[in-house]
C-alpha cells in the first residue's frame, strides 16, 4: 500500500475514534463478526475465566481472536492490554495474574477507557487499572511487562512498525506478546486498496 499522507492519517485516526465512541455506547451493528458473549464463546475463552463477569463487560467485547489461546499468564505477572476497549481481556488477564499480578489496559478512545473504568468500579479488581494510551507511544518504561496482549488493534495502528517496536521495548527479556488480529489472506482488489474507509467501516 502506498504511503498515507498526514491528512489521510489524521482523518483515519479521527474516524477510528468516532467509531469506537459509538461502539462504547452500543456495540451492536458495528462489526461483521460475532461480538459480545457470542464472540467470547465462539473464540473458545474457557468459561471459568469470564462467567463471573457482569453481562455488560461481556456485551462490550469486540475482539477478533483469543490472545490467551497463544499462551497463558502466570500468577504474579505484569500484563499490558493494548487497545483494551471496554476491558474484557484485561479482566481475564487480571484473573490469571491474580492479586500479586499487575494488569494495565490502555486505549486511545476516551469513551472506551471511561467504560472500562466504569466496569472496574462495578467489579473492583485491585491489580487492574485502565488508562488512556496509544499503541505507537506506550506510556511505560522499557522492560515493564512480562506479557503484552492485544486483540483487534494492531490493524488499526497507523504506524505498525512503531507499534511492534513499542511492544518489544516494554517487554522484559523473555517476555511474551500474545496478539490477536485480522490479516489479509489475499491482495485487495486495486479499486479497494486505497479506500480510507477500509480502516473504520
Ligand atoms: C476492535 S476494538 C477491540 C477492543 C478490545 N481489545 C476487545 O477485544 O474488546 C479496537 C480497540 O482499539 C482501540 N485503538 C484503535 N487504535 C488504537 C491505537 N493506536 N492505540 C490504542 N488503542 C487503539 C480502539 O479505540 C478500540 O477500543
Amino acid at each position: 500500500m502506498e504511503q498515507l499522507s498526514q491528512q489521510e492519517k489524521d482523518l483515519i485516526r479521527e474516524k477510528i475514534m468516532e467509531k469506537y465512541d459509538r461502539v462504547a455506547l452500543s456495540p451492536g451493528g458495528c462489526f461483521r463478526y460475532p461480538i459480545g458473549r457470542e464472540g467470547v464463546r465462539a473464540l473458545g475463552y474457557p468459561p471459568e475465566l469470564w462467567q463471573d463477569l457482569p453481562d455488560d463487560v461481556l456485551a462490550s467485547f469486540c475482539g477478533v481472536g483469543n490472545p490467551f489461546s497463544l499462551g497463558s499468564v502466570q500468577p504474579g505477572e505484569a500484563v499490558l492490554d493494548i487497545g483494551c476497549g471496554a476491558g474484557f481481556d484485561a479482566f481475564v488477564a487480571a484473573k490469571l495474574a491474580g492479586p500479586q499480578g499487575r494488569v494495565v489496559g490502555i486505549d486511545i478512545t476516551p469513551a472506551m477507557v471511561a467504560k472500562a473504568k466504569e466496569h472496574l468500579r462495578r467489579v473492583p479488581v485491585p491489580q487492574l487499572v485502565f488508562q488512556m494510551g496509544e499503541a505507537e507511544a506506550l506510556p511505560f518504561p522499557d522492560r515493564d511487562f512480562d506479557v503484552v496482549i492485544s486483540n483487534g488493534v494492531l490493524n488499526l495502528t497507523l504506524d505498525k512498525e512503531k507499534a511492534v517496536g513499542e511492544i518489544y521495548r516494554v517487554l522484559k527479556p523473555g517476555g511474551r506478546a500474545m496478539l490477536a488480529d485480522m490479516v489479509l489472506v489475499e491482495a485487495l482488489p486495486p479499486d479497494r486498496e486505497r479506500r480510507i474507509e477500509n480502516w473504520y467501516q
